[in-house]
């Protein structure tokens, strides 16, 4: 079985990395495999192109995709599940996550009549926050995330789905230190019985 990962954060300095390096070590020792989209390190380009924005907002099913967009089209085809993992910024992904999904959900492919995005088997969220989960749940942070997520980007596209925060990771806060191994040892876990 194929995880197809979408990594997210823009320095190798940070929990989030080693969330990644963790869930992949489970992969790999699950005996499956994984590919990854590292979109900091791709430079991955998240602005819509006005061509873009047109063809999408018109539903026209045209064959002008661009190359680096068929690129992830075809990752998210061959995979079983689909795997995201960044910090939060805002109480939403970094921005270009969010403009990873405004292209790559593009009209033909994760939307409209005949789409050609396949049904993965499971999606799963590990998402690294600041605040405690006190705060994000008090305050209908996490809810929101998870339907925006969940609800909005994910509806239909995997038959299960998971959503996965490790909270109060901020440099500076004592559970920072205090949870870090536990939660890659987590992430590790959620890596080797994600099939
Ligand atoms: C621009 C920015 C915005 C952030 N916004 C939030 C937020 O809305 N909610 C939250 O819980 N944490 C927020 N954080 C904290 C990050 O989620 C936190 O830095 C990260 O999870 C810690 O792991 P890291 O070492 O991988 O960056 C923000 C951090 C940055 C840099």
């Amino acid at each position: 079985m194929k995880a197809f990962i979408v990594y997210c954060h823009p320095s190798e300095n940070s929990f989030t990395s080693h969330v990644r390096d963790s869930f992949i070590k489970g992969i790999v020792d699950s005996g499956n495999e994984y590919i990854l989209s590292d979109l900091y390190k791709m430079d991955f380009k998240s602005d819509m192109t006005e061509q873009e924005y047109l063809r999408d907002a018109n539903y026209r099913n045209t064959s002008d995709v661009a190359a680096d967009v068929l690129a992830e089209h075809e990752k998210i085809n061959s995979a079983d599940a689909i795997v995201f993992i960044y910090p939060v910024f805002w109480t939403e992904a970094p921005a270009k996550l969010v403009g990873w999904f405004d292209r790559v959900w593009s009209y033909g492919f994760a939307y409209g009549e005949n789409r050609t995005m396949k049904v993965l088997d499971k999606a799963l969220f590990l998402v690294t926050a600041g605040n405690t989960m006190e705060r994000l749940v008090n305050f209908g942070l996490l809810d929101s995330m998870k339907k925006v997520m969940i609800g909005d980007r994910l509806f239909g596209r995997a038959k299960e789905s998971e959503f996965v925060v490790f909270p109060g990771m901020s440099r500076g806060l004592d559970s920072r230190e205090q949870n870090f191994e536990k939660n890659l040892a987590a992430a590790y876990e959620k890596g080797k019985n994600l099939f």
